[in-house]
């Protein structure tokens, strides 16, 4: 009997370059197959990317709820129609409560622009220059309760340039996110990682570090 293909639902809240990057490795390769994006913003570009792409898309406003748990709540019951093997955060800037972490424990991801734990939340290519560090980049993690923590499935890196600005920054970690993200989702969904008592076991066939102009 063959396995099914392993279901993700996707989250989004703005621009979904990460989730277009998802949706054309999914294409190209059937690792994963993505049975809905779910938008915390009516008016985020990614939706359009995902109707384009034929996929169910659904969007929660997170403006029209009361608290932070009534949104959290009806996410769940939204996401949980889809019944996802893999609950993926592209984008989604929200912060989780955490039960509804701990009720995704183990098949939610994120991608965070920082070689965490260096510069968890937000501005973090600002808080990378302000730093001096002189490597900075990206990481695909398991979600757990604490913000941007979490075990570490891939990271990429990249040298950060003399003149660097936050945008110019910016720019060359989104390049390196499309390129990691879909692949270490494709290892989780695969079983090649594998998360055991919040732990992950196994790696990665490519190198993990990407040093790249
Ligand atoms: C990406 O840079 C992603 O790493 C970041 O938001 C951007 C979304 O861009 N996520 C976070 O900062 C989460 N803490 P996208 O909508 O084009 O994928």
């Amino acid at each position: 009997m063959q396995n099914s293909t392993p279901s993700v639902v996707i989250l989004i809240s703005g621009r979904g370059s990460n989730l277009n990057a998802l949706i054309d490795h999914a294409k190209q390769t059937g690792a994963y197959q993505i049975c809905a994006v779910i938008s915390n913003r009516p008016n985020a570009a990614g939706l359009a990317l995902a109707k384009t792409a034929g996929l169910d898309t659904a969007v929660l406003d997170h403006t029209e709820y009361e608290s932070r748990e009534a949104f959290d709540a009806a996410l769940a019951d939204l996401i949980d129609e889809y019944q996802p093997d893999w609950l993926v955060l592209a984008g989604f800037m929200r912060v989780l409560t955490e039960g509804f972490v701990n009720r995704y424990l183990g098949r939610l991801v994120n991608i965070h622009p920082s070689l965490l734990p260096a510069f968890p939340g937000l501005k973090t290519h600002q808080q990378a220059l302000e730093a001096g560090v002189r490597v900075h980049g990206v990481t695909v993690h398991l979600v757990t309760p604490e913000l941007d923590h979490g075990p570490i499935v891939d990271q990429a890196m990249l040298l950060v340039l003399p003149g660097d600005t936050p945008e110019t920054l910016a720019a060359r970690v989104l390049a390196l996110e499309h390129q990691i993200y879909p692949r270490a989702l494709s290892a989780l969904a695969s079983g090649q990682i594998k998360s055991v008592n919040g732990r992950l076991e196994g790696t990665l066939t490519l190198p993990l570090i990407h040093a790249i102009k």
